[in-house]
């Protein structure tokens, strides 16, 4: 979406996303992240499936206002919409269906029973002067859960991968759970969780010297410009702490990820309880790693790992 109507929408619901509402939500992201891996010690587990995936579904149900007996429908609905491993459902349209009746049941209850949830907000916006139409606000929900789960999701498992290539990595934040942010912004440059995006030249112009139409479509790699040599030294090395670490996986510009400040936290808390919980992991050879079929999210679809 283009300016103004984005900034309009993108105000809705940013309070909710700034860096100091989130921090929050720690104690109760743990609590997800205790609540998925519990138990699992000693276990081989498929890490995408058991915990990667549910832990930013969770999270975000629990933003929107969606009440802890439906998490299971609504995991169902986020798998089948952004084609998760648990496909059930073949038809989109059949999915946005359900989505539209059980949204519209909850916005009433909403309207009867007013709380803090990102659905509340987003029934009771304005935006020059008029409600959101009952689409509008199922489209802010579909992106919601169409931009943070997965990216959230891939960014957790690609951490898990990159660490375990990198020997130490894994003792190296046991031992010192400060190194942790640092460790994850060298993730999100390493194996950037969207590696491309879309747009399209609203003009006649001239990109690195080469010139573009109006209404080419463009397609810019993140994941490219996140090994741009002539930025980062040893652009090809994950270095753990790396300093000055300008990287781009969350975008640039007026369409910076909403969510980078949730990601962020829930990566960390993830990673936290992990190596807590969890004196080493192991991803096992003998299975199969499924990577997802996609060109613009990169990660796994499937990664099976013992924890010890
Ligand atoms: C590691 C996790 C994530 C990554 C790598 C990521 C990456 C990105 C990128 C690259 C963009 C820019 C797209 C563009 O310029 O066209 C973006 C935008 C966006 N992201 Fe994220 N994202 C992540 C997590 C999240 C989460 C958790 C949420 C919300 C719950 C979220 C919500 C959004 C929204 C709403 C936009 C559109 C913003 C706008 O157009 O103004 N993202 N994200």
């Amino acid at each position: 979406m283009d300016p103004p109507k984005h900034a309009k929408l993108r105000n809705i619901v940013s309070k909710a996303f700034t860096p100091r509402m989130i921090e929050k939500m720690a104690p109760q992201i743990r609590e997800m992240a205790e609540n998925l891996l519990d138990s699992k010690k000693g276990k081989e587990l498929d890490i995408v499936r058991e915990f990667t995936s549910p832990l930013p579904i969770a999270v975000i149900a629990t933003m929107l206002g969606i009440p802890l007996k439906d998490m299971g429908k609504f995991k169902t609905w986020s798998d089948a919409i952004v084609g998760g491993s648990d496909m059930l459902y073949s038809n989109l349209s059949g999915v946005i269906g359900e989505m539209t009746h059980y949204f519209q049941n909850l916005i009433i209850e909403k309207q009867n029973n007013p709380d803090g949830s990102l659905v509340y907000s987003v029934i009771n916006a304005e935006v020059d002067g008029e409600k959101l139409t009952m689409m509008e606000s199922l489209g802010f929900f579909v992106l919601l859960l169409v931009a943070g789960n997965e990216t959230t999701t891939n960014l957790i498992s690609n951490a898990l991968l990159t660490f375990s290539e990198n020997p130490g990595t894994y003792d190296a934040i046991a031992g010192d759970h400060n190194l942790i942010p640092r460790a994850m912004e060298e993730v999100l440059r390493y194996r950037s969780p969207v590696q491309s995006i879309y747009r399209v030249a609203k003009v006649d112009t001239e990109l690195g010297g080469v010139p573009v139409k109006k209404g080419s479509i463009m397609v810019p790699w993140i994941g490219s410009a996140n090994r741009d040599e002539s930025v980062f030294d040893n652009a090809g090395r994950f270095i753990i702490d790396r300093k000055e670490n300008r990287h781009i996986a969350f975008g640039e510009g007026i369409h910076y990820c909403l969510g980078a400040p949730l990601a962020r936290l829930e990566a960390k808390v993830a990673m936290e309880y992990m190596a807590e919980n969890f004196q080493s992991y192991e991803i096992l050879g003998n299975r199969k790693m499924i990577p997802q079929n996609s060109t613009i999210v990169y990660g796994m679809k499937e990664m099976w790992i013992r924890l010890n």
